[in-house]
């Protein structure tokens, strides 16, 4: 089922799946979707991944696909700053999942160097992130307080710099490096995986108007929002 909500800035599409399979099949088929087309228009393919648990079972199913593996680019949205092998990095998580079965060359995959801190590491991306053009697809989560990526209620992020250093996240650890909103928005889509009834507030704070971090994020052809185990109300 797909709603249609249309905001200022960008539409946003909601899509409720009735199990966990067909979720994280229609979010493999959206991906393969999506490169097809930017490999077609642009020779490649620029993806940048969620972190978090939600996406790993998406992860692992693309690890199972043939794919123009060739063309494709990976960026994360964000990581924790924990040593590079550490059990709850992001990148470790997309790597042992997906991308370690994939012939994605492996200087097109670009980890966030969180071990080197939330300031330096933040620099480094920025550096890292400097001539890419604009995403073709963003994938992120959503916290159960209305987070995304590391972007947090009632934390201002310096919206100047394509990668900024988070203090204080309120979701394990405290130190961070997220993309930041602007630079998240320089996509041509946005796909959101929202599942379990922890993500219930959030969900409807979002579809009631309630200025949450997801709300900052629209791609240029809107957001895509697909749901399970909560209701859209
Ligand atoms: C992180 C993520 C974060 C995550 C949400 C949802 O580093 O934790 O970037 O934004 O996507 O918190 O997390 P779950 O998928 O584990 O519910």
């Amino acid at each position: 089922m797909t709603q249609d909500a249309t905001s200022q800035q960008a539409v946003t599409r909601w899509h409720s799946f009735k199990s966990q399979d067909a979720i994280n099949q229609a979010a493999v088929t959206r991906i393969l979707q999506a490169a097809e087309e930017a490999i077609t228009k642009y020779g490649s393919f620029y993806i940048v991944l969620a972190g978090g648990s939600t996406p790993k079972a998406v992860y692992q199913l693309l690890s199972k696909e043939k794919a123009d593996w060739i063309n494709w680019h990976v960026f994360h949205n964000d990581d924790r700053c924990l040593p590079v092998d550490h059990e709850e990095r992001n990148c470790k998580m997309a790597r042992e999942a997906w991308l370690n079965h994939v012939m994605i060359p492996a200087d097109q995959i670009h980890d966030i160097p969180a071990e080197m801190g939330n300031v330096d590491g933040a620099k480094a991306y920025a550096n890292c992130l400097i001539g890419v053009r604009t995403f073709d697809l963003v994938i992120l989560g959503l916290g159960e307080d209305g987070h995304t990526a590391s972007l947090f209620p009632g934390q201002v992020v310096d919206n100047s710099a394509d990668a900024v250093p988070v203090f204080d996240s309120p979701k394990p650890p405290a130190d961070r490096v997220t993309m930041s909103q602007n630079r998240l928005n320089q996509t041509h889509a946005v796909m959101f995986l929202v599942t379990g009834a922890g993500k219930q507030a959030a969900v409807d704070h979002w579809r009631n108007g309630v200025a949450i971090p997801a709300t900052l994020i629209t791609g240029q052809n809107g957001v895509d929002v697909y749901c399970f185990g909560v209701e859209l109300n």
